[in-house]
């Protein structure tokens, strides 16, 4: 979507459902606050709630869209390693999904990555989030490391809805969502992986995506640091 107009008129579409939710939950709670049970006011609430959240994270996805393509953005290049970001991140995502369980598997001598930190813990948070929010209830979300030549491997591993291999590019440009029954009861902006690719990239990194037998496996490239050499070279010895 790089036409300027074409991306005003779906930047609003999005806006104006939640808020028209929003304003319809209100406009009724307001009218008829006598009449309505405590249920159905907390049920309105929460929509209202939900609906909000929704707004956030559109604008949210929406500064860091405008961010990628600013050229004043600077990235920090540094040591990074990546097990204490992904335990921090799937600390934070459990919160939410509680159904979720976490395995992960760092393989020590591969763990060690030149990033920008907030830029990766970024990338990470919208893959773990994913996982979790499309993974089948009650799953076990995996998230492993291991060399690859030049990089360090994170694969993000869910079970759930086959991601078919006609989108596999799609789902890595803006606003795009496969439509099924998943997609449609879960919220989002479409924004996530467009964001992620754009971040990898921009760190000298890549990103595919592989869906086989209802396990969509997510891998990120990340340049391999020095530690990270320095630590290969203990391992194979
Ligand atoms: N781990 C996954 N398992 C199955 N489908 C996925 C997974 N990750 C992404 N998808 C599919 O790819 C689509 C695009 O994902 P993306 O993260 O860009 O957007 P989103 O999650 O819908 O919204 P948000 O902008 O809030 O992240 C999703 O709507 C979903 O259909
Ligand atoms: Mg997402």
């Amino acid at each position: 979507m790089d036409n300027y107009e074409d991306f005003i008129s779906t930047v609003s579409h999005e806006l104006r459902t939640p808020l028209t939710s929003i304003r319809g939950f209100s406009q009724t709670m307001l009218a008829s606050w006598d009449k309505l049970d405590d249920e159905s006011k907390k049920k309105f609430l929460k929509i209202i709630e939900e609906q909000s959240n929704r707004l956030i994270n559109l604008v949210e996805n929406m500064l860091s869209v405008t961010k990628l393509h600013s050229e004043k953005e600077n990235l920090i290049y540094k040591e990074v390693s990546v097990k204490p970001v992904v335990e921090m991140i799937c600390s934070i995502v459990k919160n939410q999904y509680k159904d979720k369980k976490f395995n992960i598997e760092i393989n020590p001598c591969s763990s060690f990555i030149l990033a920008d930190k907030d830029k990766f813990q970024q990338v990470m948070t919208n893959l773990i989030e994913n996982a979790a929010k499309y993974g089948d209830e009650n799953s076990t979300i995996t998230i492993k490391t291991n060399h690859c030549g030049e990089y360090v491997s994170i694969k993000v591993i869910n079970n759930g809805i086959e991601i078919k291999e006609c989108d596999y590019d799609k789902i890595f440009t803006k606003f795009s969502r496969i439509d099924n029954p998943l997609t449609r009861k879960v919220q989002g902006s479409g924004l996530g992986l467009y964001i992620t690719k754009n971040l990898v990239e921009k760190m000298g990194g890549k990103i595919f995506v592989v869906s086989k037998e209802c396990e969509n496996c997510f891998e990120v490239l990340m340049p391999a640091s020095n530690i990270e050499r320095q630590a290969r070279e203990k391992c194979s010895q």
